[in-house]
């Protein structure tokens, strides 16, 4: 299904991100892994062979986009997983978090797809997909003001992507997972440990978080022909946590 695809990946050295890469190896798809950690983009290029390019690169270099993506070839899929979150409650509010979360969340996914677009590095029938969260789209939590703005545009950004690309067959969609047992839930603190026990106990498939790869093959599904008549959607992937 994905023979001859070249498909990036952001937020590739963690979490959802290197769970889709490592989804994605066992089709015939060709991987570029975008990600800062040297380390962990080593670890994905011995995993990968000649399957995985990594490209070491700080979504916040906004002026480095250009060259960024000068050599790559044209995309048949694209999947925004890059993010960061950091508990910054209103009344101790800093400024520079909020910029900070709006820069890698928000701006990098939108800058990342128009400078793909006006370089016309977009195939035809081309999908995207971004990582949004119920966060923001669904529910509120505490301290999160950023992230879920920035999650709720992700959102935004499906709808009118998906309609500014819809002539050239490009599809465009969001995820809205509920937590996930990733580095950044483990390293966000935004919950203590026996909250986190508590939290997990609402979630009604399991009373657990998802695992990285429940989100990867919903990303692999969206990136497939088979959600060839899906754009502009965020789906919800939370195990039913946002219908009770
Ligand atoms: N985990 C959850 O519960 C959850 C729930 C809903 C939505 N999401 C969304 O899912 C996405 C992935 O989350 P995750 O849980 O997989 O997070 P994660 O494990 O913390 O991974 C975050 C990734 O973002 C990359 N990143 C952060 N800042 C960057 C920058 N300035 N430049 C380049 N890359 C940068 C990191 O790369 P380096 O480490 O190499 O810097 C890392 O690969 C995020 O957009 C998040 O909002 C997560």
């Amino acid at each position: 299904m994905f023979a001859d695809k070249h498909i990036l990946v952001t937020g590739a050295t963690s979490g959802i991100g290197r769970a889709v890469v490592v989804d994605l190896l066992r089709t015939e798809a060709h991987l570029i892994a975008v990600g800062r950690n040297r380390k962990h983009l080593e670890d994905l290029a011995l995993l990968g062979k000649d399957k995985v390019t990594t490209i070491e690169f700080d979504l916040t270099d906004f002026g480095g986009y250009r060259k960024l993506i000068a050599d790559m070839p044209s995309l048949d899929g694209l999947v925004c997983s890059a993010g960061i979150v950091e508990n910054n409650p209103l009344r101790f509010f800093s400024l520079e978090k909020y910029q900070r979360t709006v820069d890698v969340n928000q701006t990098a996914p939108l800058h990342l797809v128009a400078e793909l677009a006006k370089a016309n590095r977009l195939r035809d029938k081309a999908s995207i997909v971004l990582l949004s969260s119920i966060t923001g789209t669904s529910i509120g939590m505490k301290g999160t003001a950023a992230y879920a703005a920035t999650k709720a545009a992700q959102a935004a950004y499906a709808k009118v992507m998906a309609l500014e690309f819809a002539h050239k067959g490009i599809r465009v969609n969001a995820i809205a997972p509920g937590m996930v047992q990733t580095p950044l839930v483990d390293g966000s603190h935004q919950l203590s440990a026996e909250a986190i026990e508590l939290d997990k106990a609402r979630y009604p498939l399991g009373k657990r978080y998802a695992e990285p790869e429940e989100i990867a093959s919903v990303v692999r599904f969206l990136l497939s022909v088979d959600a060839s008549f899906m754009t502009g959607q965020n789906v919800v992937v939370d195990g039913g946590f946002t219908v009770q």
